[in-house]
């Protein structure tokens, strides 16, 4: 039970709905407790009268003595009608409050788990798949939902209700009770056995068709390459045999599930007979009335499903506990970038690396080592290095995606680590090196950080004029729903430069003023890349920019260039500069310039 103290806070804060609750459940229990009674009253009129009534047969006081049983009968009837109704009302009020606190409890618990993933940093999301983060906050919740609400409700309801029917029946005959409630603990065991292998293999069911289910996804997403390799038989092979093995484990469930029913109808059965038999032989013996076998009939009847619920409860407890268990798992993860927001961040006016070294935890790559330099607000500067140098890395942990091992990172002089983040990252337009569009139309994607409200046609008006700049308006007016169209998902509609440019004008969107651009052209032909970088020009005028790239190209106009090289800043300054020092960048230079000269030798 200890992964489930985690909910007591619950408890607490919904603690009026918990207790009107338990005050509803017991309530019922007593308004149930007597029904047993009554109906003993009125069977054992109706046999002690019954010889008087075949007696007075032929004479008029049969008449009366009939309207008499009618009147004690109809009696009984109305009060256990009356009861009945406030019982169930009662239990209607027990739902409204237990199960709704349940409800309310679940909604809780997902917006604290989801608010802790916006917090939770790359690393997290790289370690933990997708699936798992689903199924954190969608099955996980609603098991522990299931404790917090029907579990708790049906233990309250069966401790009240075992406590008084226990004293009832003990009170009308101990022997006998004893003998009744033999199988009941062989019926919370056999139910709890039976309940934990169907949870199990409800469990089995669920991996296995989320496992279908991805497998599926996965087929839809690579389709293209799956085709265009021609193996779409060993792929649908694969998904039979998965498919199958769903099926097989279905079949299995059901067979256990099937076991469900039979087994608590024969122990009702059971006791049922145990109350007949002995409370028969009672009767003759003169301890016991015809009433007493009805009432304890009853009884033994309004025990066996709470109990049987009892068996139940205790698998959805150990359910419950488990995915607590993950869900704890996952809000006492420290991979954190905890904004402690000490010092506003009004404009942007210096970013500085100060021997900043950065190692990935997961695979102990050094991808940054003691890099220091410094971008002032108005500034350009690009970074160029080769494929793998760390280039994307230094984009992520500016953007703070990453917290540095060693050295610091400064805003504006104050530690990155002690700035509002969301004032600052607001500030700033990101274009990821893998373009990531949503499945929505090509308007939303680029209007998608905007947060003023404004009305569509001017939203519309501003993304056309973002898509201009980014050179990808003349391509979406093609397409026959223009910015109306669905992009599908990830984009999968639209080429990779197309996206490339349109995730440029969602950064564009907001008026930031320090625009990130990371490799943000690699899939674009030379002259577009041109055309764009033109237009960029003029709009990014008054912006502080970093443009990561690896082509000597698109930065000659740079202030400055800082030259990456295993994680080390090798060389840095203008782009003439560098050519006269000879060194990497000088390489680099020429060995594209030779590169374009063969290329256009070729044309
Ligand atoms: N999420 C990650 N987890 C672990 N290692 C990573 C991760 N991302 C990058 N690396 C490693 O860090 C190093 C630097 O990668 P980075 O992506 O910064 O290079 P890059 O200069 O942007 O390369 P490219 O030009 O190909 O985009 C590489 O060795 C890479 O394998
Ligand atoms: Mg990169």
């Amino acid at each position: 039970m200890k992964e489930l103290y985690a909910v007591n806070k619950y408890f607490i804060k919904y603690k009026w709905l918990l207790l009107l609750g338990v005050i509803f459940v017991i309530s019922s229990n007593i308004f149930g407790l007597y029904t047993p009674t009554y109906i003993r009253y009125a069977v054992d009129i109706v046999f002690e009268n019954i010889a008087l009534y075949k007696l007075t047969d032929g004479f008029a006081k049969q008449a009366i003595l009939k309207t008499y049983f009618n009147y004690f009968i109809m009696y009984f009837a109305c009060i256990i009608l009356i009861t009945s109704i406030i019982k169930g009302l009662l239990m209607f009020f027990m739902r409204q409050t237990l199960i709704v606190m349940s409800r309310n409890v679940e909604y809780d618990q997902k917006n604290e788990l989801y608010q802790k993933y916006q917090r939770l940093n790359t690393t997290f999301y790289k370690r933990n798949n997708t699936g798992d983060l689903m199924s954190r906050i969608s099955e996980d919740v609603s098991r522990v939902r299931m404790y917090i609400g029907p579990a708790i409700m049906y233990f309250i309801n069966t401790g009240a209700l075992f406590l008084m029917v226990i004293y009832m029946m003990f009170n009308i005959n101990a022997y006998l009770s004893f003998l009744v409630l033999l199988p009941l603990p062989i019926l919370v065991y056999s139910i709890y056995k039976v309940s934990d292998i169907i949870n199990k293999k409800s469990e089995q069911i669920s991996v296995a068709l989320s496992g279908l289910t991805s497998q599926a996804q996965e087929v839809y997403s690579g389709i293209r390459i799956i085709q265009s390799f021609g193996i779409h038989q060993q792929v649908q092979q694969d998904f039979h045999d998965a498919s199958s093995a769903y099926r097989q484990k279905n079949i299995s469930l059901a067979k256990v599930d099937s076991f469900f029913a039979p087994l608590m109808l024969l122990l009702i059965g059971l006791s049922t007979l145990l109350v007949v038999y002995i409370g028969g032989k009672e009767v003759v013996n003169g301890n016991f009335t015809a009433g007493n076998i009805a009432e304890f009939i009853f009884y033994i009847n309004m025990l066996t499903w709470p109990v049987a619920s009892l068996g139940w409860c205790v698998s959805l407890v150990q359910r419950a506990e488990a995915s607590q268990k993950r869900i704890n798992q996952f809000l006492k993860d420290d991979n954190e970038i905890v904004n402690t927001a000490q010092y506003p961040i009004k404009s942007i006016d210096t970013i500085k690396f100060n021997k900043a070294t950065f190692i990935y935890p997961d695979t102990g790559i050094q991808a940054i080592s003691d890099l220091s330099f410094t971008i002032n607000k108005g500034e350009k500067v690009a970074i160029i290095g080769k494929t793998g140098s760390g280039k994307s890395t230094i984009a992520e942990l500016l953007l703070r995606n990453y917290d540095i091992e060693s050295g610091s990172i400064s805003i504006n002089q104050h530690n990155i680590k002690q700035i509002d983040l969301h004032e600052y990252r607001g500030k700033i337009g990101y274009t990821p090196q893998d373009v990531f569009l949503f499945s929505d139309t090509i308007k939303n994607n680029i209007v998608f950080a905007n947060q003023i409200a404004e009305n569509e046609e001017i939203l519309l008006e501003k993304a056309i004029q973002f898509a201009k700049v980014t050179h990808v308006h003349h391509d979406i007016m093609l397409l026959k729903q223009q910015y109306n169209t669905i992009v599908g998902e990830r984009g999968v509609m639209l080429s990779g430069g197309q996206k490339q440019r349109m995730s440029i004008a969602r950064s564009l969107f907001n008026n930031p003023e320090f625009v990130l651009l990371d490799d943000c052209l690699s899939a674009v032909d030379a002259k577009t890349e041109k055309t764009i970088l033109h237009n960029l020009q003029a709009s990014l005028k008054d912006k502080t920019v970093l443009f990561i790239t690896h082509r000597v190209s698109a930065i000659t106009h740079f202030d400055k260039i800082l030259v990456i090289d295993e994680g080390k800043l090798v060389e840095q300054g203008r782009h003439e500069e560098l050519l006269r020092n000879k060194s990497i960048y000088y390489d680099i230079y020429q060995l594209q310039r030779q590169k374009n000269d063969l290329k256009n030798s070729n044309m």
